[in-house]
């Protein structure tokens, strides 16, 4: 049997139902000698009734992982490696390096006193800063320094370069970026610093002083360049907006509070092809479930609890990463009755948006809670 003759029957009208003949077999068979085939054969497995994600919901627990990210630096050097970083995988994807979707993350850990080489591709990426002092990104030239929850960017094309500063400590942080995506679109380009360093050419920290003030943008500021010009994006404004947008509104039934990282030039995503949201989940909140294309990658800046992702519980506490596949039913509790638990939120939603493949829905039944399997 050939490998186009995988015929998913279904008995339904419109939607392809042929029993194979030893004609047709034949007819199949013919067809492949000149790298064609029927698409009534394969058209039940390529064109889904609705999206089936490959990727399955994960986490993983800083805690078991932590001590693994730290022994790669008595391994490695981050020259010998170019970027010592521990990948996340989902084990649901054979496909490519993915930790949920066209999404790839990794943890990358850096000793006081290292620099990693200054380079630039055509994926773009995040940053997402998980522990230590001292650590700072350069790109194209702007320098900012780094800290715990800090969010930052490093969008498609742009020179950048991480480093620690001697005086710091071993720092660790999530990267985020769309390599898979760029890959599956066959548009990734990769290029190492002639230098193998970039000279900081602005003062530190400049662009998020410049671009990050609330409702202010820079009087004659310009700035057209497909991505946001706010590089980072700190933790304690971050979070003081939220605990100040929780005074004034109830929140999602879907997602507490929660608020989206934006250019502050065009109040969209961040970058082209990837958004991000930092969401604040009350004291012993449990948000309804829901279920939306695009894939999720959600990492626990602070708190702890639980979420249920398509009828399983899935256990976190902070600085714990797990992953939301796209039209996953899902919803998020809080743990705890005192505190709040905030989660920081990396997704595709810019390329879903854009291309106009954006669906959300509801779950109907259960008063909007899953039961659980
Ligand atoms: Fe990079
Ligand atoms: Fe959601």
């Amino acid at each position: 049997m050939s490998r186009f003759h995988e015929n998913h029957r279904e008995d339904v009208a419109g939607r392809a139902n042929v029993e194979d003949t030893p004609e047709l077999l034949a007819y199949y068979d013919d067809l492949i000698k000149y790298e064609a085939g029927a698409l009534w054969t394969v058209a039940n497995k390529i064109e889904p009734w609705e999206p089936k994600s490959e990727s399955v919901p994960v986490v993983w627990r800083y805690n078991d992982l932590r001590a693994h990210v730290l022994r790669s630096v008595d391994l490695v050097t981050p020259e010998k490696a170019g970027r010592r970083v521990i990948y996340l995988n989902n084990p649901g994807r054979q496909d490519v390096h993915a930790a949920v979707g066209w999404i790839y993350a990794g943890l990358q850990v850096m000793n006081p006193g290292e620099r990693a080489s200054a380079h630039r591709h055509s994926a773009s990426a995040i940053r997402f800063i998980m522990e230590g002092t001292g650590a700072y990104t350069v790109v194209d030239g702007h320098k900012m320094t780094l800290g715990r929850n800090d969010f930052v960017l490093t969008p498609n094309g742009t020179w950048h370069e991480h480093a620690v500063e001697a005086s710091g400590t071993p720092c660790i942080w999530q990267d985020g970026l769309d390599i898979p995506l760029v890959n599956a679109l066959e548009a990734n380009f990769y290029e190492v610093h002639p230098d193998l360093s970039e000279p900081v050419a602005f003062p530190v920290d400049d662009m998020t002083k410049t671009w990050g003030n609330p409702g202010l943008t820079p009087s004659g500021g310009d700035w057209n360049n497909g991505y946001s010009p706010m590089f980072k994006y700190e933790w304690e404004p971050t979070y003081d907006a939220l605990a100040k947008y929780a005074t004034a509104t109830d929140g999602s039934p879907f997602d507490g509070v929660m608020m989206e990282y934006v250019n502050p030039t065009t109040n969209g995503p961040v970058m082209k092809t990837m958004g991000a949201s930092m969401q604040m989940l009350r004291p012993g909140e449990h948000t309804k479930a829901h279920r939306h294309t695009g894939s999720y990658l959600y990492h626990v800046a602070k708190g702890s609890g639980h979420s249920i992702i398509n009828g399983k519980r899935f256990d976190w506490s902070e600085r714990d990463i797990f992953c939301v596949p796209s039209w996953a039913w899902h919803e998020h509790v809080n743990g705890s009755s005192t505190q709040d638990a905030c989660l920081f939120c990396l997704n595709d939603l810019p390329v879903m948006r854009s291309l106009g493949l954006y669906r959300e829905e509801a779950f109907g039944e259960n008063n909007g809670n899953q039961p659980l399997l």
